[in-house]
C-alpha cells in the first residue's frame, strides 16, 4: 500500500512532521509513506490551474498515485495553516485529485486542545473536496502537550499511551484504505 503525508508544518523540527516520521518508521511492513514537502509549492493561482509549475504537477501526481492520505497538522489561530490550505486548493481543482480518495487527519500542538480547531476546519474543507473522510469518532489523533510527548532527541512520538494509539487508529486507517 502506498500512502502520502502532508504536514502542515513547515518548521524543521516540527512536531507534526516528527509524527509522520513516527507513522512512517512503525508502519514500515504494512506501507510506503512518503511525506511531502510543500515548500515546492507556489500560492495557489486560478490564473495558472490549467497549466501550473512543474512542483504543482509533481505534488498532484504523488497524491493522485497514493491509495490514501493522511494530513497531520498543527492549529494556527484557531484553524489550520496557511501552507497547508494552499496545497489543498491546488489539489481541489482541473484535475480534482482527492475526490474519493481516502483521507485522514491527525495534529499535534504544544496547548492543551490538540489541533482540535483545526481539524472541525480541515474536515469542513475536506467535505467540499468530496474525499473519502475516515470517520473521526474513536480515531481522532489530537496530541496535546507535544514537548512532553516527543522525544526533545530524536523529536520522535514517544510517549507510549498515545504511540498504542496512533497505531490502533493507523491500523484503522489501512483497512479503510484497503475496504
Ligand atoms: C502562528 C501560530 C499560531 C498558533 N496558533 C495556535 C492555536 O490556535 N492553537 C494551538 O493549540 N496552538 C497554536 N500554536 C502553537 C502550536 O501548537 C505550536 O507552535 C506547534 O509546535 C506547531 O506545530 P509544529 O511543531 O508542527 O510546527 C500556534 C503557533 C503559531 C506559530
Amino acid at each position: 500500500m502506498k500512502l502520502v503525508a502532508i504536514v502542515g508544518s513547515l518548521r524543521k523540527d516540527s512536531y507534526n512532521r516528527h509524527l509522520a516520521a513516527t507513522i512512517q518508521e512503525r508502519n514500515l511492513d504494512k506501507f510506503d509513506l512518503e511525506i511531502l514537502d510543500l515548500r515546492v509549492l507556489p500560492f495557489y493561482n486560478q490564473d495558472e490551474e490549467n497549466n501550473p509549475p512543474q512542483s504543482v504537477v509533481d505534488f498532484k501526481r504523488k497524491v493522485n498515485e497514493a491509495d490514501g492520505v493522511i494530513i497531520i497538522t498543527p492549529e494556527y489561530n484557531w484553524s489550520i495553516p496557511g501552507v497547508l490550505k494552499n496545497a489543498l486548493d491546488w489539489l481541489s481543482r482541473v484535475d480534482k485529485v482527492l475526490i474519493g480518495k481516502p483521507v485522514m487527519t491527525a495534529g499535534a500542538a504544544t496547548g492543551l486542545m490538540g489541533t482540535i480547531r483545526a481539524q472541525l476546519h480541515i474536515r469542513q474543507i475536506l467535505t467540499a473536496m468530496q474525499v473519502k473522510l475516515f470517520p473521526p469518532a474513536g480515531n481522532e489523533i489530537l496530541i496535546n502537550q507535544a514537548s512532553i510527548k516527543f522525544d526533545p532527541e530524536s523529536g520522535r512520538l514517544t510517549d507510549e499511551a498515545t504511540v498504542q494509539f496512533v497505531d490502533e487508529v493507523i491500523d484503522r486507517f489501512v483497512q479503510f484504505v484497503a475496504e
